[in-house]
């Protein structure tokens, strides 16, 4: 844990120290938001869609190897018209995120809501390791090596058809549009590659910042990160940390570390996100800051982030590369293989920003000459638009969501 914290906190420091100055959160806007912080902080996602008088379901699906993850899932709107068919949208997040993504926005801005009101039956969910899917059918230690083996790899071979064929069994629907974004798009390509019976289960994919070639990622941690990936894992195995970004704990520690011993000074740290994803100060309301550090980050693997240090390091989108030895035992060949896009056949609406440091244009641009069935490449029409403003960007809603339904509605309606 101290390890990753130096690590990270040396990079926020000196990346912040450079010309971005204008662009971070300062003290008094700090000292402001601290007033605003409401209950939604520590509330859980079903609870906050409950508060705000939307049906909220909890639902549970084991894997095929024993993960058992925790869905949300809020009923089309009552007043939207009624029918016993309303189309099923599988709503999928990214690395050290939750479904909470979308939906902390509130109704009328959070993408789930904005969903359910258009009259869809929206499904949230939630990747093996997250605070919601932290249970498994025979390994206790939920802090252990055994319970933290796995990366994004699993969750889009495993937790991802779970998810879906479960969400169609109680439906009783043929397919699901989905909606992935960052991880939730690598998840997807994941499977629609690996599984190709569930191509038939997806009506549309929509990618939102999506994530498979990394070569010319943006972000400066990342970046840094990805340089020491081969000794990532050995650090990490030698320490005994098997997640990233423990819930609760990060900003609180990077807080008492990096910044001042005051509690104020935690969201002053929150500069750090921008490092991650981009700055568009502009576009992020500051007053929903609280809550969205109450809910992110939500846990993941530190294999991961290996993993994703990886895509950088080789400009590959390959499997988890391990020692030669080990990779010949797994996968049959000493380099580890390549994800084969073009195996992709359902339909694949890409949506991507100019300012995204961990989705890069050249590198979306790569992906998706590679896809099967690509469909579309929609550049999101604000030039500083940054890899979480499809989340919580405030111009989310017309320059992204509006997009989306009015495509579905357009073309898969039926
Ligand atoms: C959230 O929960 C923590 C710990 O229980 C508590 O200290 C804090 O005041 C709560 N925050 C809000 C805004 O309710
Ligand atoms: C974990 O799953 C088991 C088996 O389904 C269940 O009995 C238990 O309540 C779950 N634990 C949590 C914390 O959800
Ligand atoms: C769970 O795993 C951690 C990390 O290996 C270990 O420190 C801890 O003792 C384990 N807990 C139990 C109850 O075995
Ligand atoms: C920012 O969030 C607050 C609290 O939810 C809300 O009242 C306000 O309208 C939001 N501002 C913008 C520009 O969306
Ligand atoms: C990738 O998938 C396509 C379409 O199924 C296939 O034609 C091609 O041979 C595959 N490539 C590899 C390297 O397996």
């Amino acid at each position: 844990m101290k390890l990753q914290l130096i690590l990270v906190v040396a990079l926020v420091g000196s990346a912040i120290a450079d010309d971005d100055a204008e662009k971070v959160w300062t003290e008094d806007e700090v000292e402001a938001l601290m007033a605003t912080a409401t209950s939604d902080v520590n509330a859980t996602v079903p609870e906050l869609i409950a508060q705000n008088g939307y049906t909220a379901e909890i639902h549970y699906v084991t894997t095929e190897d024993g993960y058992i993850l925790q869905m949300h899932r809020i009923p089309a709107t009552p007043t939207s018209p009624a029918s016993d068919d309303k189309p099923v949208v599988f709503l999928m997040h990214g690395t050290v995120c939750s479904s909470a993504d979308f939906v902390i926005m509130g109704p009328g801005k959070g993408f789930a809501y904005i969903l359910a009101d258009a009259g869809y039956d929206v499904w949230l969910g939630n990747a093996r390791g997250n605070k919601y899917s932290r249970n498994h059918t025979t390994l206790t230690n939920f802090t252990g090596p055994d319970f933290w083996y796995f990366d994004w790899h699993e969750i889009g071979y495993y937790d991802q058809p779970a998810m879906i064929d479960y969400a169609l069994e109680v439906t009783g629907q043929e397919k699901v549009i989905f909606i992935g974004h960052s991880q939730g798009t690598t998840t997807f390509y994941v499977m629609a590659s690996l599984r190709p019976e569930y191509n038939d289960k997806i009506k549309v994919m929509f990618s939102l910042a999506p994530v498979a070639y990394m070569t010319n990622l943006k972000s400066p941690v990342l970046q840094f990160a990805a340089k020491f990936e081969s000794y990532l894992t050995d650090l990490f195995e030698l320490i005994g940390e098997y997640e990233f970004f423990p819930n609760g704990d990060f900003v609180t520690e990077i807080g008492s570390t990096y910044c001042d011993d005051d509690a104020l000074t935690q969201y002053l740290c929150s500069n750090a996100l921008f490092l991650l994803v981009g700055f568009d100060k502009a576009n992020l309301n500051i007053t929903m800051l609280p809550t969205i550090f109450g809910h992110t980050p939500a846990g993941a693997s530190t294999r991961q982030i290996v993993h994703y240090a990886q895509e950088v390091r080789s400009g590959k989108f390959g499997y988890y590369d391990q020692d030669m030895i080990s990779n010949l035992y797994k996968y049959g060949s000493i380099e580890a293989p390549n994800y084969n896009l073009s195996a992709i056949t359902a339909p694949v609406h890409v949506i991507y920003g100019a300012n995204d440091y961990m989705s890069a244009v050249e590198d979306v641009e790569k992906h998706y000459t590679e896809l099967g069935n690509p469909i579309e490449m929609y550049r999101v029409p604000d030039e500083n638009w940054n890899h979480v403003d499809y989340l919580w960007g405030i111009t989310a809603k017309e320059l992204v969501y509006d997009h989306v339904i009015s495509t579905i509605e357009a073309n898969y309606s039926d």
